[in-house]
């Protein structure tokens, strides 16, 4: 069956970027606008061209440098920014400018002072405006999750009439719960008359760890975009995890309705490199491209995948770019495995007493050792060789 395509949106070097500490140079932006563009991300939002000399040119180095995924600039919902994101995007062979303003009652009261009425002129003005300058606009409604349901429709079917093509409604304080956050846009299509005339966006921070889960209840229940990043990087406790909604789309094909053009093999060496560029290092245990992602220590667990893979993996290492899944010789590793790493080896057993023997010897180190490497075993070989 052919799917209709999820587009990924990833916004490493934009919200990614917001993560405290985690500031990239433009080389590096670069570096990894390549690595997104192999690993076939539809769009790079690659940053907030108003915001520095050094973002503007960023975006307008990416612009000039990645020619098969469409590049992106945030702007607020005025002129300056509008017209800045138009101008590091000017040589993109496909740009889209990204503008925002806030919709929720607490953020429009507080923080931009202003009446629902006004922000609602305001949001069209800058679709329009962007729409002067550019082909591809999305609209995004910041803590779109707590904004009101009335005003939310009111705004996107303005927008999408002033000329937004993606509609993003971000969870931007990360406060949605899966079930919620998936009604939201189920709403939307119920009560917006042309919402079939945009794309639907997700956009979800991890500040109560639920972006993923989220984001997919959003894909669930009628979005086309995902916007994410490499490692779950971004503003305060992160944002969606790139890795973890494609490979869940992937593995899920039987649940979720859509499907990515992601090649997953450059998933590893980009969450590398991002990790690197950043000095933010990856949780060994990270779905995906944890190190241990794929890594198994229990006897039980090591028997079972040396007997049929898939009963301990739902996905292929190889798939997402490491060599090879992984079996760790520690203190909970069965005989088969230990059996198995020393056949690798070109040690074989001559007797089951030998390979008992050699069991003993590698129980006895593995409680005196957190991981036990292939060295360990050849020296274990050696030593009964001279005790015999
Ligand atoms: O989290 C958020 O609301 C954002 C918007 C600017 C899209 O990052
Ligand atoms: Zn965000």
């Amino acid at each position: 069956m052919n799917k209709e395509k999820l587009v990924i949106f990833d916004t490493t070097l934009r919200d990614g970027e917001q993560s405290p500490g985690a500031s990239m140079t433009l080389d590096e932006k670069v570096r990894i606008a390549k690595m997104l563009e192999k690993l076939r991300v539809d769009v790079i939002e690659a940053g907030f061209a108003i915001a520095s000399q050094g973002d503007f040119e960023s975006v307008k180095a990416v612009a000039e440098t990645v020619r098969d995924s469409t590049i992106c600039s945030l702007a607020r919902a005025v002129r300056p920014d509008i017209e800045r994101a138009a101008e590091a995007l000017k040589n993109a062979n496909s740009g889209r400018i990204h503008t925002f303003i806030a919709t929720s009652p607490i953020h429009m009261k507080y923080k931009l002072q202003m009446a629902p009425e006004q922000v609602l002129e305001q949001a069209v003005t800058a679709v329009k405006m962007a729409r002067n300058l550019a082909e591809d606009v999305e609209f995004s409604l910041e803590d779109g999750s707590r904004t009101e349901p009335d005003f939310m429709y009111r705004i996107i079917e303005a927008v999408i009439d002033a000329g937004a093509r993606t509609i993003n409604i971000p969870d931007t304080v990360g406060y949605g719960t899966p079930e919620e956050y998936g009604a939201i846009f189920r709403n939307v299509m119920n009560n917006v008359a042309n919402a079939d005339k945009a794309i639907l966006s997700t956009h979800c921070h991890n500040d109560l760890g639920l972006a993923v889960a989220n984001s997919l209840a959003a894909v669930m229940n009628g979005v086309r975009q995902v916007e994410c990043t490499i490692n779950g990087l971004g503003e305060r406790a992160g944002n969606a995890a790139l890795e973890e909604i494609v490979m869940a789309v992937n593995t899920r094909k039987d649940f979720y309705p859509l499907a990515s053009a992601i090649d997953t093999t450059f998933i590893v060496p980009t969450s590398r490199l991002v990790a690197t560029v950043t000095g933010f290092p990856v949780q060994p245990n990270k779905a995906i491209v944890g190190a241990n992602a794929f890594a198994h220590e229990s006897g039980i667990h090591q028997d079972g995948v040396l007997k049929h893979r898939e009963t301990y993996e739902i996905m292929k290492a190889e798939d997402v770019g490491w060599k090879a899944n992984k079996l760790v010789l520690g203190k909970h590793s069965g005989r088969a495995a230990v059996r198995s790493r020393f056949e690798e080896l070109g040690v074989t057993f001559e007797s089951p007493e030998a390979l008992n023997d050699a069991f003993q010897r590698f129980k006895a180190l593995a409680d005196k050792k957190h991981e036990i490497f292939d060295e360990d075993l050849q020296a274990l070989v050696s030593d009964a060789k001279a005790e015999s």
